[in-house]
């Protein structure tokens, strides 16, 4: 990859680039806010921000790129602000998977959607179905989705499996439980990047973040472009990351 350094040279970095990064997209309602309007016209210009970013993930060969796009807590919202999400979250996955698709994305989706109406389940699988052999680069939005919900499925999958009879309650451990836990076949996340200038995960992933880098921004989720995703990787690629061990890896 390559990738413009702060005074515009090209550097080469091959080896220590993250594969995989997450986002916290925050700060559409507060974008709107400030500029008079609804909230949800921040949640739309959002989704331009999402392009950008999954564009850029794209062309700088990530392995796979997870946006937070709907939390298992959102619901506690204005039931105008869910249902304008949902709408949304129809019309874009509509008008945007064929996009996706021919530039060899994979979407998935990570989080319980049995929870959305039939039309945005028919939305999710079709375009699962239709990129699931792309090879690009993997896409995971995570909707309806909390880090807590995560683990608990896990839990009950191994519960399972012990009723069962296949598992012994001993013999679960972290490679086991592993298995079970979403994106389990992708490469750990190397960076998570929260916008919107809150420092917490808000039930984000939290058992694939065990050793993640963290990077927050105060820019507002809409305001977010290709630069300040260059700019994070920047400060990535700076950290020292060592895995408890007492040397840099
Ligand atoms: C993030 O932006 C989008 C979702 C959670 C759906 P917010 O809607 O949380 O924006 P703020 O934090 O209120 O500004
Ligand atoms: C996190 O943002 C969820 C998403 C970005 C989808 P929130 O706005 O829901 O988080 P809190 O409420 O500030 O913790
Ligand atoms: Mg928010």
């Amino acid at each position: 990859m390559q990738i413009k350094n702060k005074k515009k040279h090209k550097i080469n970095i091959i080896s220590s680039l993250p594969k995989h990064v997450a986002i916290i997209m925050d700060g559409n309602g507060r974008w709107a806010t400030k500029k008079g309007k609804l909230r949800i016209s921040g949640h739309q210009a959002g989704m331009k921000s999402a392009k950008k970013a999954i564009y850029f993930a794209k062309n700088h060969h990530l392995d796979a790129l997870t946006l937070y796009a709907f939390s298992s807590e959102n619901w506690n919202r204005s039931n105008k602000e869910v249902s304008s999400i949902m709408d949304l979250f129809i019309k874009t996955l509509d008008k945007e998977i064929h996009n996706l698709h021919k530039k060899n994305i994979k979407l998935q989706i990570i989080g319980d959607t049995s929870r959305f109406k039939i039309k945005l389940q028919n939305s999710i699988n079709r375009s699962e179905k239709l990129t699931y052999n792309n090879r690009g680069l993997t896409l995971n939005i995570a909707a309806n989705y909390g880090g807590r919900w995560d683990i608990i499925q896990v839990a009950k999958q191994l519960a399972n499996q012990v009723k069962q009879g296949f598992l012994h309650p001993d013999q679960i451990n972290e490679d086991i439980f592993c298995q079970y836990i979403c994106m389990n076949e992708l490469a750990p996340v190397d960076l998570v990047i929260r916008t919107g200038g809150e420092y917490r995960i808000s039930n984000f992933l939290l058992w694939q973040i065990a050793y993640s880098e963290l990077f927050f921004t105060d820019v507002l989720w809409p305001d977010f472009n290709e630069s300040i995703f260059e700019n994070a990787i920047h400060v990535f690629l700076k950290r020292k990351r060592k895995f408890g061990s007492s040397t840099i890896s």
